[in-house]
């Protein structure tokens, strides 16, 4: 009996069933770059690559004449390529991929260039195959994540004053936007490149993965029937759905699970419509791993933005600066600098320039924590963020394993608390995907 009951084990075991989930690590290379503690060089992922499976290396650019995947810093990558996949030698489990594109390779001359390969002939996109080609070998990788950049969809729009004019005329601002008159056809382009880059890669033996990038409509541009069995696995990178560069007029919270149902919020900006939309058209669940962002989006608050900070948050206006260690003009907080700015006591100042930000915890573990300080008297000094603090990314993580999916993807190491500086422990978002999809 025990022995039968061994051999269904490894049975089971041998199929695939009995496995522990995916933890795909995005490494974003110009962290390289950044400055003081947000300094992040490849010794610092050590800790991490206990915990991944998978380690992205970000990002390699298109060149828009020739089609060519190129070096977007050829001062770092050329040490940083082979010193990234040489970690495999003391981690060698890991599976280490070159990213293409991920939102990073901003061209402002050739802003559909990524279109442009949709629309190139044959001979073109085999130039495309062929340099990812050689970059991933020369470099040892193990093969390359296709995180093409596409229009995204528009915010929606809201107005200052909301009147009943705009308010019933609303619906025409939330979203049925044409961004893109040719979907259709580079819906059908991606589709075939694909099967090609899998061919290239399969030949060779190499991987072949995919991100969908914040706000890049599923819709508009992945057929999902055809693509599923092309990758080895795919990203739905479901956070930034709201930003203070896309939304500077309305705080909201920046990647919930649901949808809530209120105040005119549409209902594609949430994980779990993005991971339905895959899954309705039949992409087997453990070919997704859901991305979860380890940065959180601050917005400026108004004295019209009121004092509780309940989600929509009325008249903001842009982005809050606010890192201490990652100039950023868009809002972006690393964890590490949200926690550094939350209270740890009720005894603290409520508001004024050095007043420590209030966490509210969501309960309900569906939309996502966020914290926040009013805005003063002279409507100076209002800060509010939204974030997945290391519980609240352990919850989706719980979450993607009860929808069946293959694990999650993590953007990026740099964000995480990578040197311990909230409470003394290193990689606290990794370490908390981990145990939940372990
Ligand atoms: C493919 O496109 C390139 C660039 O537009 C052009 O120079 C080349 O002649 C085309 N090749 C074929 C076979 O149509
Ligand atoms: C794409 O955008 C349209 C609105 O323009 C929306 O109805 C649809 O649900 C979106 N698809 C996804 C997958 O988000
Ligand atoms: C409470 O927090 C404030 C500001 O963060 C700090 O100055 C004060 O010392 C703290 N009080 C206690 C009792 O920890």
């Amino acid at each position: 009996m025990k022995f039968h009951l061994l051999g269904l084990l490894g049975a089971v075991q041998l199929l695939g069933l009995v496995q522990a989930g995916n933890l795909v690590c995005y490494y974003d290379s110009a962290s390289y770059l950044r400055k003081g503690l947000a300094r992040q060089t490849p010794s610092d992922l050590d800790l991490a690559l206990q915990f991944c499976t998978h380690l992205v290396y970000g990002y390699v650019g298109l060149n828009p004449q020739n089609f060519e995947v190129h070096s977007l810093n050829v001062d770092v990558d050329m040490f940083n390529f082979k010193d990234i996949t040489m970690l495999r030698t003391r981690y060698p489990q890991l599976k280490v991929l070159l990213s293409v594109g991920g939102d990073h390779d901003v061209d402002e001359a050739h802003p559909n260039k990524y279109l442009d390969l949709l629309e190139a002939n044959r001979t073109m996109q085999q130039n495309f195959i062929d340099s990812t080609m050689i970059l991933v070998r020369r470099n040892g990788f193990d093969g390359l994540d296709l995180a093409l950049q596409f229009p995204k969809n528009k915010p929606r729009k809201v107005h200052g004053t909301v009147g009943t004019y705009w308010k019933k005329f609303k619906k025409l601002f939330t979203g049925d936007y044409i961004v893109d008159p040719n979907a259709a056809l580079h819906k059908e382009s991606y589709s075939e490149l694909a099967v090609n880059l899998r061919r290239a890669f399969q030949t060779a033996n190499l991987m072949l993965t995919m991100t969908v990038l914040p706000n890049v409509n599923s819709t508009w541009y992945f057929d999902v029937a055809k693509l599923h069995s092309q990758f080895d696995f795919i990203n739905l990178a479901a956070f930034d759905f709201l930003t203070p560069t896309r939304n500077p007029d309305e705080g909201d919270y920046s990647a919930p699970i649901k949808f809530l149902d209120e105040e005119n919020r549409l209902p594609f900006l949430n994980v779990e419509y993005q991971i339905d939309y895959w899954l309705h058209n039949h992409c087997p669940p453990q070919k997704l791993n859901l991305g979860i962002a380890s940065y959180g989006r601050a917005w400026k608050l108004t004295s019209g933005s009121g004092l509780s900070g309940l989600p929509v948050v009325p008249q903001t206006d842009g982005p809050a600066s606010g890192g201490l260690q990652i100039a950023s003009t868009d809002g972006l907080l690393s964890w590490p600098e949200i926690c550094a700015k939350l209270a740890t006591n009720n005894t603290a100042a409520y508001r004024g320039a050095n007043a420590p930000l209030r966490k509210v915890t969501d309960l309900t573990q569906k939309y996502g924590n966020y914290a926040l300080r009013p805005a003063n008297e002279d409507g100076e000094h209002g800060f509010w963020v939204s974030y997945d603090d290391p519980d609240f990314a352990g919850i989706k993580a719980a979450y993607a394993k009860g929808r069946g999916l293959g694990g999650v993807a993590i953007y990026d190491l740099s964000y995480d608390d990578f040197r311990g500086l909230c409470t003394g422990q290193k990689y606290p978002i990794v370490r908390s995907v981990k145990y939940f999809i372990a």
